[in-house]
C-alpha cells in the first residue's frame, strides 16, 4: 500500500500535489511519503509479533537520516556496512545496541567506531576480518560480539547483481568451512561468538529460497551448540522483494514470510534479527521528473526527462521496471502512445523505460517513476556533474525538504587547482 494516488485530477504524495513540490523545490526530486514508510514498518515488524526480533532496517536502501529518525521512533534498528552509515544511524537516533554491522571489507577504523558504538553484532565475513577486528577489540580491552555470515550456497532468483547466497559470490564463510571458523573464534579472546548470519540476495520473490536458507542455518546452529558454541542470534538478512508492476512476480507478503520464520525456528531459541531495506522504503518514494523534449525519432518517440541514469541507475544497470505515471490524469479517452523515455546523459544505457505506454505528454509535463524509495538517491551520483537530487519527505499535508539540492560551487568546494612549485 502506497499513498501516491490521484486527487482531483492531479497525483499526490498524501495530501501535497506533486505539481506543489515541483514548482517549489524543482525537478528532479525525490518525494517519500512518510506514512507509507511508517507502514510498510509496522506491516513488516508485526509479523513477527510475539517473537524476540530486531528488525534492523538496512541503510544502504535509502540513507536520508531523515528516513532513519522515521524509523528509529518506531523503534528500527539499522544494518549498517559502513562508518558512514553507522554515523548515519547514530545521528537520526539508532541506539547502538540495535545496530548491525555488515559487509566483506569493514576497515578496523570502521571497526573501532562499531566498538565505540556499542553495536549489538559484528556480521563478519572471512577469517582475516576476524582476526582483525579481534586486534582491535583487544587494542580497547573489549570483546566484539559476533555473528559469521556463512553462505548457504541457496540460489535466490533475482538479477545476477543482486544474488549474493550462491558459494561462487564473495560473500560470506563458505559452508563446509563455517563449523571450523567458529572454533577459531571461541579461542580468540577478542571475540565474543553471539550468533549466525545469512543474507542470500534481494528482490526475493518467493519464500522457497528463504525456507532452504533457514532450515540450513538451523541445522548448523544445532551442530554449533553441540560443539560447545553459545549461539543465541540468528540474523537472515534482508532480500524480501516488492511489486515493481511490469511483468515482475509479485512477492510474497510479510505476514506469509512471517509465518515461515516462525514454523521454521519455533523453539530455537535466538533473537531473530532482519535486515530489510527495499521492502521498507521502495515504495515509499517516487522519482519525480519534467519532460523536455518530446523528440520524434525514426521510427520511435522519445521523452527527453531531466532526470537521467546518474539520479536513478536502477534501469541502467539492472534492466529494471519502475511503474511510470502523468502527473495530471489523462483524460480517459486519450489514446496511449510508446514512448521511449530518456535522460540527458551521453550514453545509450541513460534509458528508463523502452516503448512505454502512456498518454500523450508534452514539453513541460511531469512524470513519477514509482518505487523509487530504495536504492535511489542512495545510488545517485554527480555523474556529468549532475547535482545530486534533492529529496524531500511528506507528512500529511506538509513537506520538508530532506536534502537540498547542491549548488554547482557546493558541487566543486572539494576540488583543487593544484599549486605545482615552479
Ligand atoms: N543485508 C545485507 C547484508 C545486504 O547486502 C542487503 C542488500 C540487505 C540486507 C538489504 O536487502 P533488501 O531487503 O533491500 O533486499 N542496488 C540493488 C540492491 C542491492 C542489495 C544489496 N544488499 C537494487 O537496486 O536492486
Amino acid at each position: 500500500m502506497r499513498h501516491f494516488d490521484y486527487q482531483s485530477g492531479d497525483l499526490h504524495a498524501e495530501q501535497v500535489p506533486l505539481s506543489r513540490i515541483a514548482a517549489e523545490v524543482g525537478t528532479p526530486v525525490y518525494v517519500y511519503s512518510s506514512a507509507t514508510l511508517e507502514r510498510h514498518y509496522r506491516v513488516f515488524a508485526d509479523s513477527f509479533e510475539g517473537l524476540d526480533t530486531l528488525v534492523a532496517y538496512s541503510v544502504k536502501a535509502n540513507s536520508n537520516i531523515a528516513v532513519l529518525q522515521t524509523l528509529a521512533q518506531l523503534g528500527a534498528g539499522a544494518d549498517v556496512v559502513s562508518g558512514g552509515e553507522l554515523a548515519r544511524a547514530l545521528i537520526a537516533g539508532i541506539p547502538g545496541e540495535r545496530i548491525v554491522f555488515s559487509g566483506v571489507g569493514k576497515t578496523r577504523a570502521e571497526m573501532s567506531a562499531a566498538l565505540d558504538a556499542n553495536i549489538h553484532v559484528f556480521n563478519v565475513e572471512s577469517l582475516p576480518e576476524l582476526h582483525a577486528l579481534n586486534a582491535v577489540a583487544l587494542s580497547k580491552g573489549v570483546q566484539a560480539p559476533v555473528a559469521f555470515r556463512v553462505n548457504p550456497d541457496v540460489s535466490a532468483g533475482g538479477h545476477e547483481k543482486i544474488s549474493t547466497g550462491k558459494k561462487e559470490n564473495k560473500f560470506g564463510i563458505g559452508w563446509s568451512r563455517a563449523e571450523a571458523a567458529y572454533a577459531e573464534a571461541a579461542a580468540l579472546p577478542g571475540i565474543e561468538i553471539v550468533g549466525v548470519d545469512v543474507h542470500i540476495g534481494s528482490q526475493i520473490d518467493a519464500l522457497a529460497p528463504f525456507e532452504a536458507a533457514i532450515r540450513k542455518v538451523v541445522g548448523l546452529i544445532g551442530r554449533l551448540r553441540d560443539q560447545g558454541h553459545r549461539i543465541h542470534l540468528f540474523d537472515i538478512g534482508g532480500g524480501l522483494g516488492i511489486p515493481y508492476g511490469g511483468n515482475s512476480r509479485t512477492p510474497p507478503l510479510p505476514a506469509d514470510y512471517g509465518a515461515l520464520v516462525r514454523r521454521l525456528t519455533r523453539d530455537l531459541d535466538v533473537q531473530m534479527v532482519f535486515e530489510p531495506g527495499r521492502m521498507i522504503a521502495g515504495n515509499s518514494g517516487v522519482l519525480l521528473s519534467e519532460v523536455l523534449y518530446v523528440k520524434e525519432g525514426e521510427d520511435r518517440h522519445f521523452l527527453i526527462i531531466d532526470a537521467a541514469m546518474n539520479d536513478l541507475l536502477r534501469p541502467a544497470l539492472y534492466d529494471a521496471w519502475h511503474d511510470v505515471e502523468p502527473v495530471h490524469a489523462p483524460s480517459p479517452d486519450a489514446a496511449s502512445q510508446a514512448y521511449d523515455i530518456v535522460g540527458p546523459i551521453c550514453e545509450s544505457g541513460d534509458t528508463f523505460a523502452k516503448a512505454r505506454d502512456l498518454p500523450p505528454l508534452s514539453a513541460g509535463d511531469l512524470i513519477v517513476f514509482h518505487s523509487a524509495g530504495a536504492y535511489g538517491a542512495a545510488q545517485s551520483s554527480q555523474y556529468n556533474t549532475r547535482p545530486l537530487v534533492p529529496e524531500v519527505m511528506v507528512r500529511g499535508d506538509a513537506y520538508r525538504v530532506i536534502r537540498e539540492r547542491p549548488t554547482i560551487a557546493d558541487m566543486l568546494k572539494t576540488e583543487r587547482l593544484p599549486d605545482w612549485p615552479d
